[in-house]
This record gives structure tokens, C-alpha cells and sequence, in this order.
């Protein structure tokens, strides 16, 4: 091959490789963060330096916050455990996440996406209407029952119910240490744009946009 061919190929090898890959591929077996750099939390950083490998124990590598639900939201019947770097600092770099969902009977997990990662759930217990909305609003959803997995792609509003008659448990992965979430209620409603504009997108009265922002405004401003 000539030396332009080369490098052309070479160029869409990488862009081929960059475009695929959802985090950036780990340089090292595993990064630790080194707390004299301050938490995930505090630093607003997706990746922090990693202390010495040496003092790595095998505690670093096991999470137990999932043994149990979290707490339940009484809005919903939803009690998420997200499993991040913040609270399981052995992930950090790793590209993955998981999270633990436990939903009371009749509980929703409402429509929500996340911007940077696939997500593929395991029903653990319990019968969940479960499903996911593509780009050409297709809706793909059905009663998905324990021992089963659905996964919702990149970026797709997605969305669980417990059709049960028991509390469901979910367990999800994320291709992603840091998948992002974004709540389709609390995006539109609770964000703070322009009611003007609401009320035209949604055909809803002034009356019944103020009570949309009241519910979904986590400030709950007026
Ligand atoms: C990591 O720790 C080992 C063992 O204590 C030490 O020999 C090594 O120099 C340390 N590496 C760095 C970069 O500090
Ligand atoms: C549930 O709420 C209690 C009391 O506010 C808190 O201490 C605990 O950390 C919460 N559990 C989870 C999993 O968030």
C-alpha cells in the first residue's frame, strides 16, 4: 500500500474504533481514584487519578449497597440504587455501570433516557411491563417476566411498570460509568421553560401546565 493509503486507512480505522467505543478504553487494569484528589462527587470530574495499584485490596472491586432496596419514592413506587463510580470507586475507568430497581405493585419507573449508554435488564422477581420508544416514536414494549432481559438502546425513552402482584426487582447494566438520566417529566415540566411555549407544544391551559410544573419542579416553584 502506497503511504496515503496508508494513513487514509489507518484514519477510518480510528474514527471506526472511536465512533463505536461508548467510554474510552482503560489504559491500565483498573484506576482506583486516589481520594487526595477529592471524590467524583466534589470534583465534577468523570475520571480521577488513580492511587498507587499496590494499595488496591480486593474490597475495592465488591459494591453491597444492592443487598436490599433502596428507599421507595411515594410519588411513584420506585426505589433506585444507581451503581457509579461515586459509590463503588472500583469502577471508575471501567466503562460500565449497573443499578439496582425495586418497584411496589403498580409502581412505575416513568419514561426517562440516558444520553451514554445502552442499558440491558434483568428482571430478578416479579412481571414488568417494560419497553422503549425509537426515533420514529415506534413503541416496543411488553410484559417482560422474571428471568428474563430487555435492553433499551442509547439514548431511547424508556420505561417500567410492576404489573404484579408482588414487588418487582430489576438489575440493570450500563455500557457507561457515567450514563446520565433524564427524566421526560421533570425535563420538560420541572425545567423552567417558558410556559408560553408548553402550553403550545402540549395544547394544555395555563391552568393545567401550573399544575404540571408543581408536581414535576423539584423546587416546587410556583
Ligand atoms: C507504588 O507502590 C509501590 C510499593 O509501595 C512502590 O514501590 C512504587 O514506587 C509506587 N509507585 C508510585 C508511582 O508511587
Ligand atoms: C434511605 O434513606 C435513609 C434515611 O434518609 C438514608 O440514610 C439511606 O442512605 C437511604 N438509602 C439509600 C439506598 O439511598
Amino acid at each position: 500500500m502506497s503511504p496515503i493509503w496508508t494513513i487514509l486507512f489507518a484514519t477510518i480505522s480510528l474514527l471506526c474504533a472511536t465512533t463505536m467505543a461508548s467510554d474510552p478504553d482503560p489504559v491500565q487494569d483498573f484506576c482506583i481514584p486516589d481520594p487526595r484528589y477529592g471524590s467524583l462527587k466534589t470534583a465534577h470530574l468523570t475520571i480521577l487519578p488513580c492511587k498507587n495499584s499496590s494499595e488496591a485490596t480486593t474490597d475495592d472491586f465488591v459494591f453491597s449497597g444492592v443487598k436490599r432496596a433502596g428507599n421507595f419514592s411515594a410519588d411513584t413506587g420506585l426505589a433506585a440504587i444507581p451503581v457509579n463510580p461515586t459509590n463503588f470507586p472500583g469502577l471508575n475507568t471501567l466503562g460500565m455501570s449497573f443499578i439496582r430497581a425495586d418497584l411496589k405493585v403498580g409502581g412505575i419507573n416513568p419514561p426517562h433516557f440516558h444520553p451514554r449508554a445502552t442499558e440491558i435488564a434483568y428482571v430478578v422477581e416479579g412481571s414488568v411491563y417494560s419497553g422503549f420508544v425509537d426515533s420514529t416514536s415506534r413503541v416496543f414494549a411488553r410484559t417482560v417476566e422474571q428471568g428474563e432481559v430487555m435492553v433499551y438502546p442509547r439514548g431511547l425513552v424508556h420505561f417500567q411498570m410492576n404489573v404484579g402482584d408482588k414487588p418487582a426487582t430489576i438489575f440493570g447494566s450500563f455500557n457507561s460509568q457515567n450514563p446520565g438520566s433524564q427524566k421526560i417529566p421533570a425535563a420538560i415540566f420541572g425545567s423552567g421553560i417558558k410556559e408560553e411555549l408548553l402550553e403550545k407544544a402540549f395544547g394544555l391551559s395555563p391552568k393545567q401546565i401550573g399544575a404540571m410544573r408543581r408536581r414535576f419542579d423539584p423546587k416546587k416553584v410556583k
